[in-house]
This record gives C-alpha cells, structure tokens and sequence, in this order.
C-alpha cells in the first residue's frame, strides 16, 4: 500500500474502501472482506446512516486501530455550536474514540463556524486530520482566506469521465489532496466498456477498473471504491503491480468531459437538497 502525506504530517493509504449507499445491515460484511483484502482506510459519513456497521466489522477485525485510517463526514448542522455533539454521535457509532479524517460533508450551510469548532476538535485530538468534500475551487479558497487551518483533504467526484485537473491544480498550490469520490463513475455511461480504457486495460493484463484507480493514484489522488463484491474488493485493491506510461496517461486525459454525472455543487438543486438537515446525521435523533 502506498501513503500519502497529507499537510499536517498524517499519512493516509491513497487507496481507500467507500461505504456509500451499503446498507447498514450489510456493512459489516462489506467492510469485514475489504479488511481481509488488505484496505486499512474506510470512509464512511453521518449520512450513509451505516457507520455501526464500520464499527462492528473495526471491533470484530482484530486489526490494532493505529493500522486503520477511518473517515467520517459531517452532515449540514442546524447550527456550529452542533458540531461536538455530531462527531460525538459519529464516534459513538463507529464504536471509537478519534477518526482519523472529519470531513464537512457539503458546502452548504454554516461551515465557517463549523470549521472553527473542527479545528478546536482537531487541537484536542479527537480527529487527526480535518478536511472537505464536495468544494468548488473558488469556494476553497474563500474558505482558506477565512480560516486558519487548511483542510488537508478535498474529497470530490473525479473519474476519467471528470478529472478535475483544474481543481487538483489550485488544491496543489495550497497543499490540499484532491480525493476521488464515484473513481469508477458508478459505472455510468459505459465506463468499464470504454474502447481507450479497455485497451490499456488489455496492454497490463489488468480490469477497467484497475486501470481507472492506478490512474487516479498515479496522479497523487486518493480513491475510495466500493463495491460489496468479494472479488471486486479484491481486485480494486490490486493496482500496485503495474504503471501506466506516460502515453496511457495521455489517452485517458483525453476522456475528460469537464462536468459532472451526479450533482452540480454550483446549482441551485444542490442547495435545496444537500443543504437539509438529517437528524440522525446531525447526532439530534
Ligand atoms: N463526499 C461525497 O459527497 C461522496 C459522494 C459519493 C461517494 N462518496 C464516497 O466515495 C465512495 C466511492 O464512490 P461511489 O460508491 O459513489 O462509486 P464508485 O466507487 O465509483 O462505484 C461503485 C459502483 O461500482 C461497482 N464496482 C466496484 N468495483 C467494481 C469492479 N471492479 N468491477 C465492476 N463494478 C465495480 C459497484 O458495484 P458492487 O457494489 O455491486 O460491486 C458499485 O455499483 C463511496 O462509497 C463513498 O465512500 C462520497
């Protein structure tokens, strides 16, 4: 497994394992067969409602808790001061005492103030590394200008189809890794039967699907899959054994189509609908 250093000095695996949109009753499972497979990072979120099943299969693995990177994320609050109480509630379910990355989760709502409380949280070491998703890069900056600590982490949609090197390049200048949320696209628009993907698939004897995360992690992003495959879990985790030239880099770039296929964070929409407040995410139920 390869670490990236993120700005605070924390290493973090570059390949992760995602829990998004897994049951809670199924998580376990899932997370258990992705720590069997050799994942040390789990990234789960208030919102999935799905963190006691990462903590169970954490309690059940055996696995020293220093060996694991867990992520968490902060759902929209009904106000900063709330911000405690949902890492608490978080934590109580994930069955720990610290994560390793809090994430507020969109960039919507109060989260100048919640941030202020995520750095007190991170200064008393309840959290190792603070960070955001879903931010825009000229909501980044402002938010950086504004604040003291600069998130070690924006975690956003990246795959071939939205590769974000606009957004990776104004991370780089402030020392934020860019993480890869949808890596495989959720395998919309055909993704792992893409002609340019499936030849350099064939050239390394290797899947789409590895193709696609050796080449996110080549390019120094962070990739969380998920599946709740035994055999894909396997074989998202077995992309350190090639490299992709320089020429192969080259043809994927080409597949860029610059917007998104889920949710565009500039859009009204988004406010309306990522901008609520869940009470069980917000630790209020
Ligand atoms: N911050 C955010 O707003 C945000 C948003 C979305 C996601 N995320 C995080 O990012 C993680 C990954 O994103 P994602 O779950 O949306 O999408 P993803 O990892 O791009 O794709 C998951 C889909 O790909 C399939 N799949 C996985 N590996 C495969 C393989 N080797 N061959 C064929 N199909 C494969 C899975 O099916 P099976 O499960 O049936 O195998 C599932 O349908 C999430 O789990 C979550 O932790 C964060």
């Amino acid at each position: 497994m390869e670490n990236i250093t993120l700005n605070n000095g924390v290493e973090m695996p570059i390949l992760g394992f995602g829990v998004f949109q897994i049951p809670n009753g199924e998580t376990e499972k899932a997370v258990s067969l992705a720590l069997e497979a050799g994942y040390r990072a789990i990234d789960t979120a208030a919102i999935y409602h799905n963190e006691e099943g990462v903590g169970r299969a954490i309690a059940t693995s055996g696995i020293p808790r220093e060996e694991l990177f867990i992520t968490t994320k902060l759902w929209t609050q009904p106000s900063a001061s709330n911000t405690e109480r949902a890492l608490d509630a978080s934590l109580s379910r994930l069955g720990l005492d610290y994560v390793d990355l809090y994430l507020i989760h969109q960039p919507f709502g109060d989260i100048y103030g919640q941030w202020r409380e995520m750095e007190r949280l991170y200064s008393q070491g309840r959290v190792r590394a603070i960070g955001v998703s879903n931010f825009y890069p000229g909501r980044l900056v402002d938010f950086m200008k504004h604040n003291e600590i600069v998130p070690a982490v924006n975690q956003i949609e990246t795959h071939p189809f939205f590769q974000r090197t606009e957004d990776q390049k104004i991370a780089d200048e402030y020392g934020v890794k860019i993480e890869s949320w949808g890596p495989l696209a959720e395998v919309k628009n055909n993704i792992l039967d893409n002609p340019t993907l499936v030849a350099i698939a064939q050239e390394h004897g290797k899947s789409v699907a590895q193709v696609i995360l050796r080449w996110l992690t080549q390019r120094g992003i962070i990739a969380i899959p998920k599946s709740v495959h035994e055999s894909r879990i396997a074989e998202n985790f077995a992309i350190f054994d090639f490299t992709l030239s320089q020429a192969q880099m080259d043809a994927i770039a080409t597949l860029d189509q610059g917007t998104s296929l889920f949710v565009d964070h500039y859009s009204v929409e988004a406010a309306k609908n990522l901008g609520r407040i869940d009470d069980i995410a917000a630790g209020l139920a």
